[in-house]
């Protein structure tokens, strides 16, 4: 436990290495100073909600969450607020506020507000996003809850452009908020695909949202945004994206579908929607600054929804920031002091909810690929489910799975997965064995070929397969749901099997 701890201080600390401003080049997001790459990491806060004030303040004093959001090697925050809470709510004080909503057990712990926060983050070393989530200050998200875009009727444009820059000029000399976004999860009927466009005013916005619910950026493939070569602003707009489970109505089917082929259906769609951002002549950050799973650890589509969306983080090694930090609501539709199932804190704001939810984000925390590296490239063999990464003993020629900050450096040539700088392949050693190590490269035993996104055979059609709960080792065995037979019917879940192989240089 100790050493856990002291893993995470290092870590935290070099999580920290970073200066601000910041900035865009090509698809990453950049310090001013150095250009060395900054990787956003951590979690949403949200302050968005009914007495428009930065949830836990009356759970638990704020340095503390703060330093505990350091100590989780958070680098981030996205902390949420509403339109109305700079304009026409802007004359209440917190206590005022509070009464109004007769939220009387906040107010006993309650003294300091959303620009407290901010600068306890700040003194923390954490970065601080500022998302205008909502106009009245209401849960979000709905195609009728009238807090969406344009034409809504809890949304007036002047009055939306007005707080973006009382924001804006309030934290103007806050280096620390690095971000503005310019509306969370634009939606419904009256998203207006034609103006969006025309409204993503790039002389105050900076983090642009797509369609439908984050989920849409296809507009840009037909038309980029309207930046002038000039502007300082090229370097300035990073696209955001949201995934959950129950995105589009999907979380049975990650259950009741055969799941190699639906989670590679789900990965289609971002690439073809958001992820393609990061690529060709125009290529600029993407930024998911809202994915999370149930913390309770009992909602089976979520755990293996966060499989799925693991494999691709790790792939494209984007910026994330999970929903959510918050382990409770002073005021949510069902009432008082609700808790957030979400949330990564518990309900009282003191102790991580689901440790081990916890240590698989550990491995997409860490910067993969760094775009000034001149290191030469390599695979790192990751696995979604534990979040951890292949790797070899230094005693022994036995392989297992380790936390990918001790993982060892592969090649894969379509046929032979070789340990770096070795002249040792990763070989089968037949069914239920664990895999090991060999110098005979050419051998039957070291061939392996994928059988699906993820899943690699042997020979004799045995897959690697790691689940420590059986094995601390990795094995072969029989192949779930590919290679052979009927897999349209197939709905075991084949997660155990699942190895990304993921490029990088760091
Ligand atoms: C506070 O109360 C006043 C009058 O009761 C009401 O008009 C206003 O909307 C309330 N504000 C909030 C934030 O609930
Ligand atoms: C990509 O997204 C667009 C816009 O939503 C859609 O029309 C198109 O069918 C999608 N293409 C694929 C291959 O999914
Ligand atoms: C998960 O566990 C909680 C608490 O024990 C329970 O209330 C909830 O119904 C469970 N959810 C599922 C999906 O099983
Ligand atoms: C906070 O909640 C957790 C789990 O719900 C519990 O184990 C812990 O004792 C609580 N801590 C305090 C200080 O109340
Ligand atoms: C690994 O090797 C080192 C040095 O060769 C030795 O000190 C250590 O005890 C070995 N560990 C195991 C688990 O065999
Ligand atoms: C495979 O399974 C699907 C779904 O159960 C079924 O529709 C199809 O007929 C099966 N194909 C074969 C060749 O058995």
């Amino acid at each position: 436990m100790q050493a856990f701890t002291a893993f995470l201080v290092l870590f935290s600390l070099l999580t920290r290495a970073f200066s601000v401003p910041l900035s865009t080049k090509s698809r990453w997001i950049i310090d001013d100073v150095g250009g060395q790459r900054v990787k956003l990491v951590g979690g949403n806060w949200a302050g968005h909600v009914g007495p428009m004030l930065p949830e836990g303040l009356d759970k638990r004093p704020l340095s503390e969450i703060a330093g505990h959001i350091a100590l989780m090697g958070f680098n981030s925050v996205r902390l949420t607020y509403s339109t109305y809470m700079f304009t026409q709510y802007s004359h209440l004080t917190v206590l005022q506020s509070l009464r109004n909503l007769s939220l009387h057990d906040a107010i006993d712990g309650m003294t300091k507000a959303q620009e407290a926060v901010i600068n306890q983050l700040a003194s923390h070393g954490i970065m601080i996003v500022l998302d205008n989530q909502v106009s009245k200050p209401i849960w979000c998200c709905g195609d009728d809850d009238g807090n969406g875009f344009w034409g809504d009727e809890y949304f007036d444009p002047k009055d939306w452009l007005r707080s973006l820059h009382i924001v804006a000029h309030r934290y103007k000399n806050n280096p620390m908020v690095v971000a503005m976004s310019l509306r969370n999860e634009i939606r419904g009927k009256r998203q207006n695909a034609k103006d969006w466009r025309k409204y993503s005013n790039p002389n105050v916005l900076i983090l642009v949202g797509g369609l439908s619910y984050a989920l849409d950026l296809t507009p840009l493939k037909t038309k980029a945004l309207n930046i002038k070569a000039t502007s300082k602003l090229r370097n300035k707009i990073v696209y955001e994206s949201h995934r959950y489970a129950f995105t589009m109505g999907q979380s049975n089917n990650y259950l009741r579908k055969p799941l190699n082929q639906f989670c590679d259906s789900v990965i289609a769609d971002m690439e073809n929607r958001t992820t393609f951002v990061t690529r060709g002549p125009n290529a600029a950050p993407l930024y998911i600054s809202e994915f999370g799973v149930n913390m309770l650890g009992n909602q089976t589509y979520d755990n293996v929804f966060l499989g799925c969306f693991l494999a691709y983080l790790a792939k494209h090694d984007l910026d994330w920031n999970m929903w959510a930090l918050q382990g409770s609501y002073y005021l949510r539709d069902e009432g008082q002091g609700v808790e957030e199932q979400y949330g990564m804190f518990t309900t009282n704001w003191t102790q991580i909810r689901n440790p081990d939810v916890h240590a698989k984000i550990l491995s997409v925390q860490q910067m993969i690929r760094d775009p000034k590296s001149h290191a030469p490239r390599y695979l790192r063999m990751y696995h979604p489910m534990t979040g951890r990464c292949l790797s070899v003993n230094d005693n022994s020629t036995q392989i297992h799975a380790t936390d990918c900050h001790k993982f060892s450096k592969w090649s894969y040539n379509n046929l032979v997965i070789q340990l770096n700088g070795t002249p040792y392949c990763l070989a089968s050693s037949g069914e239920d064995s664990p895999l090991s190590l060999t110098t005979d490269c050419d051998s039957k035993r070291s061939t392996w070929k994928a059988v699906s996104s993820y899943q690699l055979a042997d020979s004799d059609n045995l897959c690697m397969h790691y689940d420590p709960s059986y094995s601390p080792y990795v094995l072969a065995r029989k192949c779930i749901c590919a290679g052979s037979g009927n897999r349209s019917s197939c709905v075991e879940n084949p997660q155990s099997q699942w190895f990304q192989r993921v490029l990088s240089n760091v």
